[in-house]
């Protein structure tokens, strides 16, 4: 199986990400390591020990950056509930936290395994960003990172900005500018996969506990999402970034220039994309332009309906 470190920041879709990850036998989850995002640390981290213990997981989880490299921390409890996990009967942690910080985890994975490892990034990048200052080596030693973050077209958070990438815009430029091999699934994709009425019944109807919970966080994403974009349901961003992993088919892919605007202003959290090549940039990612909905939804009911 292809060893992955989980990175992020549950969060709701962050925890359904998570679920289907544990779920897919062809990924050997090393760690878990939370980062400051839709809610802060001490929050995003009780959840990782929360939604491995729905899993059934026995992965070690690990706590990370607090806040931002450069700018103050922006979080989207609105989005996510105060807590980050909106669901009545959640189990408790089955463990503490492991000792030591994320950073040390990723570089530590990495040396160990050179070439081989997979970051699945699904919250603000600073984890990464940091374990690659620290470790100039890291870029050359994964095998990639794959994150849910970005867009080629409109931001959700403010008008440019993705959440993720506005969350911590430095981290992600310099991860874009790092050389380590690169794919992002941005909104462009993510906002085509809507967890629809149907949809959460479906996942109801499985009669797990891993089932009725993802309902129960995806009915209250729900009324967000209708709200603010008028969508028949939340989107299911951070599960296709681990979908984008175990089954690449699902998705469509573009090498591609992506810059990340670090400017205070409007722009700020931009990810830029040159998708026609006008600038003729070598690309630094390969990046989702399209996505097979249906099928994806298909696949991540099946696995998550293995679960307790
Ligand atoms: C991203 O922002 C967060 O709120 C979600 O968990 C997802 O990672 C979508 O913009
Ligand atoms: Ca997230």
């Amino acid at each position: 199986a292809l060893p992955v470190i989980l990175d992020g920041d549950p969060g709701l879709d962050d925890a359904v990400a998570w679920l289907l990850a544990a779920a897919s036998p062809e990924l050997d989850i090393l760690a878990v390591t939370t980062v400051h995002g839709n809610v802060p640390l001490d929050l995003t981290t009780r959840n990782a020990g929360v939604t491995l213990a729905l899993a059934g997981s026995a992965a070690p989880y690990f706590a990370g950056a607090d806040r931002p490299v450069v700018r103050p921390a922006v979080t989207a409890a609105a989005v996510h509930g105060a807590t980050g996990l909106p669901a009545q009967n959640l189990p408790e942690p089955a463990r503490p936290p492991a000792e030591g910080h994320a950073v040390h985890t990723l570089i530590r994975h990495a040396r160990q395994r050179p070439g081989e490892v997979t970051v699945i990034a699904t919250g603000p990048l600073t984890n990464v960003a940091l374990a690659f200052r620290m470790a100039p080596d890291l870029p050359g030693l994964l095998r990639e990172v794959v994150w849910m973050g970005g867009s080629t077209a409109q931001g959700n958070r403010t008008p440019a900005a993705e959440f993720n990438a506005l969350a911590d815009p430095h981290a992600a430029h310099m991860v874009f500018g790092s050389g380590a091999a690169l794919r992002m699934v941005g909104l462009n994709v993510t906002m085509q996969c809507i967890a629809t009425p149907d949809r959460v019944q479906a996942l109801r109807d499985l009669g797990t506990r891993a089932g009725a919970v993802s309902a129960e966080l995806l009915t209250f994403y729900a009324g967000v999402y209708r709200d603010r974009y008028g969508l028949d349901g939340g989107a299911l961003h951070d599960p296709l970034a681990v979908a984008g992993v175990i089954w690449p088919d699902l998705l469509e892919w573009a090498p591609m220039d992506v810059q990340i605007e670090v400017q205070d202003g409007a722009n700020v959290g931009r990810t830029t994309c040159d998708l026609y090549g006008v600038t003729r940039r070598p690309a630094n990612a390969r990046v989702a332009v399209g996505v097979d909905d249906a099928a994806f939804f298909a696949r991540l009911l099946e696995r998550l309906a293995t679960l307790p």
